[in-house]
């Protein structure tokens, strides 16, 4: 029996849906450009079965991927779960067996293995696209591949035995000008351990450069930037141990004395050449860009100035309160003598830690970045919103990094949006040319909608209507026809 009364959330937008769906033709408002050609991916947090603790993090729940696939004016849509060890163990013994985030030694005796933490990833954060593949990925675990076609899961990678640590991060980086990944994995080999993995990918996939170094206390390493030169790890104010973990809580608590860490390291570095610049308590959850010019290294990020999780209590009890993000720049010079660096505010208008450049411009200058936030003139109705109440992000933003001008796109007031995707339009090279795709949570007739903008204006070009909520997203990717090898559709739909 499945019971998820007394969990959280039981309702609204991020509530688990438990179906897999297939819909060919989707309904359209508007018209679907025919030169948008590729697939839309996204992943999903989506509990099959109720967590074993009421209090533990949505973080845990199952990963859950879906795709629109585009061609020539029409989307199909498809929904599948990410069939990890761990769901499918616990379809299985149709009950859930995992504890809290990230801590096994909360799990059943029947699949507990605190030496192999990775082994309880539920690849549930982003979609990546890399030498023709489809990841899903978990900074707990290692990337699961997925068929882009089917969304089959096809089973976890270690690279063909390359990638030295159990976990991969969800945010590696793409150097739109070499064709590399460059990732991290962080707890490298083993829960709470202070080593970190970072190695480089070629455009084919093979692993030509690593480094391990240690970082300076044990923290959530969720994104990271990478410069033409440089790669920026950010971390600090969550911690773990391994003590507090044997002791049944969850992975993180959140420490205020502790400094916030900000690593910097020479793309080709080796361990001794990793810098740390240290300033006051932040989380940088998410990254923007960012760019080596001189001897200096600058980036821009959404941060706040305290514990952005719920889940994960203040180790000295203060209580939880939400904090807005704010977008900005951080300069780090490579040539003072102390640990120090400048930080400054970019736009006072609060945002929320999901934004996205176009991704041509990752390690490069650039100059937009696109938000997800509550427009201030335009709130979402807070009648509707639950737990955020007018705080819910319902409006999409260009924000000029250069001029600190906004251009505003407000999806309704009684609809949620989810994080913003940038899409290139064919033959053009030009940044902010092309469309942005993000789900809008229709909260008046209680399903989903894709809405597609002319990033340029802003401005709505057609919605793709689904008959059902989706769950709630973490973080999506475009896939071009040149990304990935798509079968065509009508041929997939008709065969299947
Ligand atoms: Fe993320």
């Amino acid at each position: 029996m499945v019971d998820f009364s007394g969990q959280r959330p039981t309702t609204g937008f991020h509530a688990p849906t438990r179906f897999e769906a297939d819909i060919y033709d989707c309904e359209v408002v508007g018209q679907i450009p025919t030169d948008l050609n590729g697939g839309f991916f996204r992943l999903h947090l989506d509990a099959f079965y109720p967590s074993k603790y009421a209090d533990d993090a949505i973080l845990a729940y199952d990963g859950y991927v879906t795709s629109f696939r585009f061609s020539k004016g029409v989307v199909d849509y498809k929904g599948r779960y990410v069939r990890t060890q761990r769901f499918m163990k616990q379809l299985e013994a149709r009950k859930q067996l995992y504890g809290y985030y990230r801590n096994p030694y909360t799990d059943d005796p029947s699949v507990s293995d605190p030496a192999n933490p990775h082994l309880r990833t539920t690849a549930n954060t982003t979609p990546v696209v890399h030498h023709g593949k489809l990841f899903a990925t978990k900074e707990d675990g290692l990337p699961h591949v997925m068929d882009h076609n089917t969304l089959k899961t096809v089973g976890p990678t270690d690279f063909g035995g390359t990638w030295n640590s159990q976990t991969f991060t969800a945010h590696p980086k793409i150097d739109p000008v070499s064709g590399e990944m460059v990732a991290i994995g962080y707890e490298a080999s083993g829960l709470a351990s202070k080593d970190v993995l970072m190695g480089t990918f070629d455009k084919t996939g093979k692993l030509t450069q690593e480094v391990r170094f240690d970082v300076p206390y044990v923290s959530m390493l969720h994104d990271m930037c990478v410069t033409q030169k440089h790669v920026v790890i950010p971390g600090g104010g969550a911690i773990a141990d391994i003590e507090t973990l044997k002791a049944g809580k969850s992975h993180w608590g959140w420490d205020a004395s502790l400094p916030s860490y900000y690593g910097i390291i020479p793309r080709d570095g080796e361990a001794k050449d990793m810098r740390w610049f240290k300033g006051p308590e932040r989380a940088l959850v998410h990254t923007v860009n960012a760019v080596t010019e001189g001897d200096k290294v600058i980036m821009e990020a959404p941060v706040v100035e305290g514990n952005p999780w719920p889940w994960f209590h203040d180790i000295h009890g203060a209580p939880f309160k939400p904090l807005d993000y704010t977008i900005r720049r951080f300069t780090f010079d490579l040539n003072s003598k102390d640990d120090g660096y400048t930080e400054e505010i970019l736009f006072k208008t609060p945002v929320t830690s999901f934004t996205r450049i176009d991704d041509r411009f990752m390690t490069l200058p650039y100059r937009y970045t696109y938000v997800q936030y509550s427009d201030p003139e335009r709130p979402f109705d807070a009648a509707l919103a639950g737990p955020f109440g007018g705080r819910t992000a319902n409006s999409y933003g260009r924000f000029d990094i250069r001029t600190g001008e906004t251009l505003s796109y407000c999806a309704g007031q009684s609809h949620a949006v989810q994080e913003p995707t940038f899409v290139p339009r064919p033959g053009s090279s030009e940044e902010g040319d092309g469309w942005i795709l993000g789900i809008a949570h229709n909260h008046v007739e209680r399903r989903s909608e894709l809405i597609i903008l002319d990033a340029q204006r802003m401005e709505e070009v057609a919605r793709v209507v689904l008959p059902f909520r989706c769950s709630g997203q973490v973080h999506g990717v475009w896939a071009g026809e040149g990304d990935l090898a798509f079968d065509d559709p009508t041929q997939l739909a008709l065969a299947n």
